[in-house]
């Protein structure tokens, strides 16, 4: 059986669970490529920390020329994650002559453009199963198995993170700050965590979805997004009580108008796929017009479950499959068909939650309400408990609404905000129906 050396570039927790892929089932990965893929080099700056593999003899070095100058590496792996240097070594991988597997979202959500044209131009191609989603196949699955449909919509939950917090909140009533430090400890966030928990990964993650599923040129900084540091365990109980979950959601929705796309808190109703995916797991709903609604449910970070995309895509790459994927996709090509134009978040409408802290006295609900009705916001329910603790003389009302456009919601909640019987800032969530 012949032999195909590959490179890998960043040692870290996933880099390490690549190696011990390669090298524990190597028998495996050959059947599968069709080749051996021998781990030939890999590059870290770090040549001394533990790690739970031992590389053989020679293969581990902090000089990534070993990998450009050896034209027998094929195939080099980028793990370094973030943008620089991630960003020039890619380049300096693709300009080598070598095809580029990598798990990094950042770095397409940004530079994706640049990348994609500069393999292009060179004829090599670049694989990415496991920038979203981590183990989930979710990239083959939209830009293959379901290339005969026109994708309607994309609902997922995208960060394992922020799923994580929000599952040890509602089932141990942990603190949001225990929670995140558990994640942290378990190996989900990212190195800062504010990417997690504000939306800012998940939308990193939507945006190459939505570029995948619908030619969306949208930059993942343009997207609507709310992270999770504002909801409460008062939000999660309440939500419970209302027969919901809170999930941080990811959408990208086609609608006659063009595409809305955001990442918010929202309530799930329970018992739905969405509302039971719990700890660190992802999952994504895709609706086609021909297969109509599936779901993919995996663990979307974490050591193996991410290694395990990445050596798919060595094992594609390999195999010569992911060349003509890659060419045939034509991702961030100006020769791409149309790109859909994103909606104007404003006027993206959906159905919402809102807690407020209010004074409980006469003429309250009705100034709240009148507010409301006139931004055309119609109340669907109300909840205030009798037993509700005061805090400084207010207590919280929640208040379910009737489909409202973002726009006039967030009008109706400054006004709301403003009036002297309620304390800033009120909380609202969206809610899918
Ligand atoms: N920090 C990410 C998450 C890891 O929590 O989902 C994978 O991108």
């Amino acid at each position: 059986m012949d032999t195909v050396k590959v490179g890998l570039v960043g040692f870290g927790t996933i880099g390490t669970g690549v190696c011990k892929i390669l090298l524990e089932a190597g028998d495996r990965v050959a059947r599968r490529a069709g080749r051996r893929v021998q781990l030939a080099k890999v590059v870290d700056t770090d040549l001394v920390r533990p790690r739970d593999i031992t590389l053989p003899e020679g293969v581990l070095t902090s000089d990534l020329s070993q990998i450009t100058r050896d034209e027998e590496i094929k195939v080099a792996i980028e793990l370094i994650g973030g943008l620089e240097p991630a960003r020039t070594i890619v380049l300096q991988l693709l300009e080598s002559g070598k095809d580029v597997v990598t798990a990094n979202k950042a770095l397409l959500a940004e530079h994706g453009p640049e990348l994609f044209n500069r393999a292009r131009k060179l004829g090599r191609s670049i694989a990415f199963e496991a920038s979203v989603g981590g183990g989930i196949p979710i990239i083959a699955a939209i830009g293959q198995c379901l290339s005969a449909n026109q994708i309607r919509s994309i609902h997922g939950i995208l960060n394992g993170t922020s799923n994580y917090i929000l599952t040890q909140m509602e089932d141990q009533a942990s603190s949001y700050e225990t929670a995140l430090a558990n994640a942290q400890k378990l190996g989900y966030a990212e190195a800062n965590p504010t990417m997690d928990v504000d939306g800012s990964d998940a939308a990193q993650k939507l945006a190459i979805l939505a570029h995948l599923a619908f030619g969306a040129r949208v930059h993942w900084k343009n997207i609507a997004r709310v992270g999770i540091t504002s909801v409460d365990l008062a939000d999660i109980r309440y939500a419970r009580e209302l027969g919901y979950r809170i999930k941080l959601l990811a959408v990208a929705e086609l609608v006659p108008e063009g595409l809305e796309l955001h990442v918010s808190p929202t309530l799930v109703r329970h018992g739905t796929p969405l509302a039971e995916v719990r700890e660190n797991y992802n999952a994504i709903r895709v609706v086609g017009d021909a297969v109509g609604g599936v779901f993919f449910h995996g663990q979307g970070a974490g050591q193996m479950p991410t290694a395990s995309a990445v050596v798919a895509d060595v094992i594609d790459t390999v195999l010569g499959r992911a060349a003509i994927t890659f060419r045939t996709l034509e991702l961030w090509s100006d020769h791409r068909e149309a790109p859909v134009s994103a909606r104007d978040w404003a006027k993206v409408a959906g159905r919402y939650y809102l807690r407020l802290m209010v004074a409980d006295r006469p003429g309250v609900l009705a100034e709240i309400a009148g507010i409301l009705g006139k931004h055309e916001i119609s109340i669907a329910s109300v909840i205030q408990h009798e037993t509700e603790e005061e805090t400084e003389g207010m207590v919280p009302l929640v208040i379910m609404t009737h489909h409202a456009t973002e726009g006039a919601m967030s009008k109706a909640i400054a006004a709301i905000d403003k009036l002297p019987v309620v304390r800033p800032k009120s909380v609202r969530l969206r809610v899918r129906e």
